[in-house]
């Protein structure tokens, strides 16, 4: 009897308060937060996913301190965003993971060899972007910071190493990880996602459709084995970088497991089909789509655009790969196709030396802003 009126009471008085707060409008002062972001990583293409957060972190007023290889162009318009440089300050870096792939080196098969090789190379150059954080002086520089003024957060990016997960451990700090890229399949376990190799795919496979007897079985074999890779081989020589240069013994991969919050990932299920998740996984694909990437089309773009009476299609083979390094005979049938259509073509092509067609008809860009291009074409509101 006592206790059913001492719930009564005590949901009515909890009810009574949460309507006053409603009522009073204001809800409590929001805190500022003190965040470490370390995105030592080198590629431009990452860090275009990782500047709208930061951007949008220092908005609200939080203070960040960002160890990054890539400059954040905006940067100093926030006096709350503190940008700690790996690389020189003059490089440019625009242009670092754009028309990089020519056809000639493009990989058709998905063999087990070529995963691994994959893997190896994405481990050297995880290794020698831990040796590039650790010499930089910046790790350092945060400890200090941290002594005064304490960090809440570490955001970090979960690509091909770990070794900045020491600072997590020594500044006691829960970790919110960023894949910038679908997730590796390496990660899966640190937030208990449901690796399921029968039929969902890892980011390193990517056969085209539903898989094959074939495929699910290298699909299988690479969740497992690159697992184990990981683990016993570059985490274990990021273990022993942080010991070279901080004189600590560290398991990065313990550290992942116990003080990862979440992970963001950059992809989402309209893409790569629903799976299984745990709700540490969050899909953020998209977030590099800001209103102001939507109104970034080049004069000679829009002119095109603008005087043609017939629909327009845009060619493009993405932002890495070179489709002017293709085949004459596929370049001529590709050709010969489009211009039987009634349409007028914007076409990105890498080379100064430009296929010799009817300037009517085909724009050659060495670039174009994609979603300003869509915006522009399809006008697809709420994008744009
Ligand atoms: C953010 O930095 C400013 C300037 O150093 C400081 O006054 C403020 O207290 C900091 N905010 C937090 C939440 O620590």
């Amino acid at each position: 009897m006592m206790t059913t009126w001492w719930c009564r009471i005590s949901r009515s008085v909890l009810i009574t308060l949460w309507l006053g707060l409603l009522m009073a409008g204001a809800p409590p002062a929001a805190l500022g937060g003190n965040v470490l972001a370390v995105y030592p990583h080198f590629g431009f293409s990452h860090f275009k996913v990782v500047m709208p957060i930061l951007n949008e972190l220092a908005r609200r007023g939080h203070n960040l301190t960002v160890i990054s290889y890539v400059k954040h162009p905006q940067a100093e318009q926030w006096p709350n965003y503190e940008q700690l440089l790996i690389s020189q300050p003059g490089e440019d870096q625009s242009s670092t993971t754009i028309n990089l792939v020519p056809l000639t080196e493009h990989t058709p098969t998905r063999s087990l060899g070529t995963l691994f090789r994959e893997y190896y190379s994405l481990h050297s150059e995880g290794q020698k972007t831990c040796e590039r954080l650790y010499a930089s002086g910046h790790v350092e520089t945060v400890f200090k910071r941290h002594q005064t003024q304490p960090y809440d957060l570490l955001l970090t990016e979960y690509f091909n190493s770990d070794c900045q997960l020491a600072l997590a451990k020594l500044m006691n700090l829960p970790i919110i990880g960023l894949s910038t890229c679908a997730l590796m399949p390496y990660y899966y376990d640190r937030i208990d996602l449901p690796d399921t190799p029968s039929f969902i795919q890892s980011e390193f496979v990517g056969f085209a459709g539903a898989l094959s007897w074939d495929e699910r079985l290298v699909n299988f074999i690479q969740a497992k084995v690159l697992k184990l890779l990981y683990r016993y081989h570059s985490n274990r020589a990021d273990n022993a970088l942080v010991s070279r240069h901080l004189g600590i013994e560290v398991d990065v991969d313990e550290v992942a497991r116990t003080q990862t919050a979440f992970i963001f990932g950059n992809q989402h299920y309209s893409l790569m089909g629903s799976r299984p998740q745990s709700l540490q996984f969050v899909e953020v694909g998209g977030v590099h789509l800001t209103s102001q990437a939507a109104q970034e089309l080049p004069a000679n773009i829009a002119q095109f655009i603008d005087q043609s009476e017939v629909p327009i299609i845009f060619f493009s083979w993405g932002s890495m790969v070179r489709i002017s390094s293709i085949d004459e005979d596929k370049l001529a049938a590709i050709v010969e196709a489009l211009e039987r259509q009634p349409l007028r073509v914007i076409w990105k092509w890498e080379a100064e030396e430009k296929p010799k067609l009817d300037a009517d008809k085909f724009l050659f860009v060495k670039w174009a802003p994609q979603l300003a291009l869509l915006c522009e074409l399809l006008q697809m509101r709420p994008f744009c």
